[in-house]
């Protein structure tokens, strides 16, 4: 069928026509807002999960909620790249000028003057922001270079300007294990300080499962400071939603054994459940009908779109010697392979500890538990070990 007409929407980050079975998740976001609309305080909410479950987009439609209640927003995108330091810093800069901008409007106040300094300075110390915000860098103020102390001072002088028009400064943050410690640190220690001093100040975040502990790891109050959720797989029903609904809405049918085929394929991971749908609707030549047959193909294109790109985008991230370890834990399989099974074999010179290590920092491996270790890709298990092996001598 028609391409252009085509609903589905595979890809990272890529919002899907129908975020389906997240009302919990965005229940939780919409406590923050109400709670915080009504003076009382509230918690942000961390969303934890493998690659390609709905993070990002979840993330996504809080940023949309906190937007629509007239809160200022700024998005930050941890990077395990040494140059995602300097460059999450300057995303925060420069969000923060483009946030504060809105505090302009309806006639300059003392407090809005005030908030706007410390963001200029902000900015001047974190890199350069060419926003133009109509006043003068703070003096004094925000301008150490120590994220730490600059972001506090930003927050406690917007705090004012915020409260003075009923609204908040909601910073969301993706990929948040990537986040390097001393920026971490930073937005929790003012998370802290703001709920300590009734600021009207948020972090909101998502990431992998090991990001709880990057988070206590940075501070170790984090633990209390958030709704921490868990993103899984849709359940049946919310999946064949997803599935579905955008069809119907485009005057397209699913037969019921088309819909099992996708449905049983994807198992409930929002990534293959849209890249099946879409390559079935490609598939499929009846303008009113996808059948069986299209989504059997559909299903095998999909899953060659998968093994092409989406796979491959985090396996060639490994050395070979790291590839050689994820194919142990691969082979170890079920959700989360103890650390010993893994090791046991023939272990490299100077063990595997060190390979591990690298591989929860490149964001392949996280550890569920002190001494387990599992994928942090969804299904990466049946991709690994259809990858050629070399001699692992064991
Ligand atoms: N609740 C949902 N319902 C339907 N599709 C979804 C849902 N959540 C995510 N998707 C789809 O799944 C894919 C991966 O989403 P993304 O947010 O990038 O995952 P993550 O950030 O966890 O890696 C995208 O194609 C997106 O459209
Ligand atoms: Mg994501």
């Amino acid at each position: 069928m028609h391409t252009d007409q085509n609903p589905y929407a595979p890809g990272s980050g890529v919002r899907p026509p129908l975020l389906a079975g997240r009302d919990e998740e965005l229940g939780a976001f919409d406590d923050l807002v109400s709670r915080t609309a009504a003076g009382r305080p509230g918690r942000g909410v961390v969303l934890t999960g493998l690659r390609g479950v709905g993070k990002t987009v979840l993330l996504d439609r809080m940023r949309d909620r906190a937007s629509d209640a007239g809160w200022l927003v700024v998005e930050l995108e941890g990077r395990s790249r040494p140059s995602g330091r300097a460059c999450v810093r300057r995303q925060l800069a420069h969000g923060l000028a483009l946030a504060a901008r809105r505090l302009r409007g309806r006639g300059m106040t003392s407090q809005a003057a005030t908030a706007l300094a410390a963001v200029r300075s902000f900015g001047v110390a974190f890199g350069w922001v060419s926003v133009d915000l109509g006043v003068e860098p703070a003096v004094g103020r925000a301008d150490t270079g120590v994220a730490e102390i600059d972001l506090q001072e930003t927050v406690e002088d917007l705090a004012p300007a915020l409260t003075e028009r009923g609204t908040a400064l909601l910073v969301v943050v993706d990929e948040v294990q990537d986040v390097d410690l001393d920026l971490l640190g930073a937005l929790l220690t003012v998370q802290h300080r703001a709920v300590q001093r009734g600021w009207p100040f948020f972090v909101t975040a998502a990431g992998l499962p090991n990001s709880p502990a990057v988070l206590c790891d940075a501070r170790s109050y984090a633990g209390r400071m958030f709704a921490f959720r868990q993103v899984g797989p849709l359940s049946r029903t919310s999946a064949e939603s997803a599935l579905r609904d955008p069809a119907r809405a485009a005057g397209v049918l699913w037969d019921d054994d088309a819909a099992r085929v996708v449905l049983d394929a994807a198992d409930g991971y929002p990534i293959h459940l849209q890249t099946f749908a879409a390559c079935a609707w490609a598939t499929a030549v009846d303008g009113g009908t996808i059948t069986r047959a299209d989504a059997e193909a559909g299903v095998e294109r999909g899953q060659a779109e998968l093994d092409a790109g989406f796979f491959p985008g985090w396996w060639d991230r490994a050395s070979e010697l790291e590839q050689q370890y994820l194919r142990r834990v691969a082979r170890a399989s079920g959700t989360a392979a103890a650390v010993a099974t893994v090791d046991a074999a023939p272990a490299s010179a100077s063990g595997w500890a060190s390979v591990r290590r690298s591989l929860c920092e490149k964001g392949l491996l996280f550890m569920p538990g002190p001494d387990r270790v599992a994928l942090t890709v969804p299904r990466l298990d049946a991709f690994v070990d259809g990858q050629a092996t070399p001699d692992e001598g064991g």
